[in-house]
């Protein structure tokens, strides 16, 4: 079942592209909260706006079309999450055959397309039913989610060579899922964000890293025959100021949070000693966590999603949480990159790092990507010229095939977006995709960014200046 070519495809999650919000049983989710109720888009953008249409991916005449553009651009594999809410309206008990179903024809036609399904289980959509019983935070989440991946995997594990069980546990669970709680309580801004909510997530993050490893066990153990792995945001940290002895910490302590807290869970079955101490002190249940540790320990990932968009530079702040600010320091001119400063060589770096510090794990880049505003996204009739989204993708997968060259065990790049989708608390305004969307029409028309992607396709990685 698990082959071995080279994956090149796109990445996309079930609430920025599915729309159909109410459709075929399907229960609410947090996020279909948070639009609605709280408004949370508007927030943070001035627009209300909402997932409930989305790009109208959930119908099967739209998605079709999709397919086929994903034909034309000659990718081999396709990178989507499911609604849990869809599977199981209430979080848990009552399974919606309908969703089912239609997850089921979903992957039955990408394969007829000679595209292989990778199914993310959870891309931050919980059922509603669950968020109000304490969400991530209640240790019974491990066992919510347990149940959820076998009712998938029953349904489609025998079809889908590829599972990632959480997509960013950082990036939701430390900056997004924190910020709506601000959103929701109306004080002050949604980026203030405290230690004291960072002390209250860390035991979220433990309860997904559990209940990735517990799920992994459980497939092994069903005899499923694809792989399990696990998406991770990496960004690695540079001090601003590399003469700043304040800034160098900074960036260590940065680090051992972002990146090495998750990827020492995953392969080496601990958190680093800075993690550790220091969440200790911002929430008492943390730690120890021996048992806990044994189950990691027990169950390693098949393969490592690298989510890679840019390093961070970060520098000293007091008044930021654990002391340090990464998110107002990118030096670009404008028209900056959405998700920070454009350093593809950063790309290669991370990936030689992994595989001298995590035993050459198998890896996939699964999300890579960037916007940069209105400038970047103009129409001209029916082309839209976005030369630096294109530039960016050619740099950063000339940087993965040269750490690939340097033995990096790289299977497969997956480019964030092939379209224009919801992005999250900014909304329909930052545009990711390779092809553009008209978000009234629906219709879609591919950049020039999608010629860039499909050459580098078809000549095998092999990329022409440009
Ligand atoms: C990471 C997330 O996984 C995805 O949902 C988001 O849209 C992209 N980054 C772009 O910010």
């Amino acid at each position: 079942m698990v082959s071995t070519k080279f994956l090149w495809g796109a990445a996309s999650a079930a609430y920025q592209v599915e729309g159909a919000w109410q459709a075929d049983g399907k229960g609410l989710s947090n996020w279909d909260l948070y639009t609605n109720v709280y408004r949370a888009t508007e927030t943070v953008t001035g627009k209300h706006e909402t997932g409930n249409v989305a790009i109208n991916a959930y119908d099967r005449a739209q998605y079709l079309q999709d397919i086929a553009l994903m034909r034309e651009l000659g990718i081999n594999c396709y990178r989507f999450s499911l609604s849990w809410a869809r599977i199981l309206p209430d979080g848990v008990g009552r399974v919606n055959e309908a969703g089912i179903a239609h997850y089921q024809q979903f992957v039955v036609d990408l394969l007829e397309a000679g595209i292989e399904p990778i199914v993310t289980l959870y891309h931050w959509d919980l059922p509603r039913a669950l968020d109000d019983r304490g969400g991530w935070q209640n240790r019974e989440s491990v066992g919510w989610f347990r149940n959820y991946a076998s009712v998938v995997r029953e349904a489609l594990g025998a079809k889908v060579s590829k599972f990632i069980t959480f997509n960013e546990p950082f990036i939701d669970l430390f900056l997004i899922e924190p910020m709506i709680e601000n959103i929701k309580s109306g004080v002050g801004s949604p980026f203030a964000i405290t230690d004291a909510q960072y002390g209250h997530q860390a035991m979220a993050l433990h309860h997904w890293l559990v209940a990735s490893a517990e799920t992994i066990g459980d497939f092994r153990a069903a005899g499923y025959r694809g792989e399990i792995g696990v998406a991770l945001p990496l960004m690695p940290t540079i001090p601003e100021n590399p003469g700043k002895s304040e800034d160098i910490k900074a960036a260590a302590l940065a680090d051992a949070v972002i990146n090495r807290w998750c990827l020492d869970a995953l392969f080496k079955g601990r958190y680093p000693i800075e993690v550790m101490t220091l969440f200790r002190q911002l929430s008492p249940e943390f730690a120890p966590f021996e048992a806990d540790f044994a189950i990691l320990a027990a169950n390693k990932p098949d393969f490592l999603g690298v989510n890679f968009y840019a390093p961070a530079f970060v520098r000293q702040a007091d008044s930021a949480p654990l002391g340090y600010d990464w998110m107002n320091t990118n030096p670009d001119p404008e028209p900056a990159a959405f998700n920070g400063p454009v350093r593809p060589d950063y790309l290669r770096r991370l990936l030689e790092r992994i595989r001298d510090e995590y035993d050459n794990p198998a890896i996939y880049i699964t999300e890579n990507g960037a916007g940069f505003g209105p400038s970047d996204e103009v129409m001209d009739g029916d082309t839209v010229h976005d030369p630096r989204r294109a530039n960016y993708i050619r740099r950063h997968i000339e940087a993965a095939l040269k750490a690939k060259e340097n033995g990096v065990d790289l299977r497969g790049y997956m480019v964030w977006s092939l379209f224009d989708n919801f992005e999250w608390l900014h909304g329909y305004g930052r545009r990711f995709g390779l092809v553009h969307v008209d978000f009234d029409t629906q219709k879609r028309t591919p950049k020039r960014s999608f010629d860039t992607y499909r050459d580098i396709v078809a000549n095998g990685g092999v990329t022409v200046p440009g």
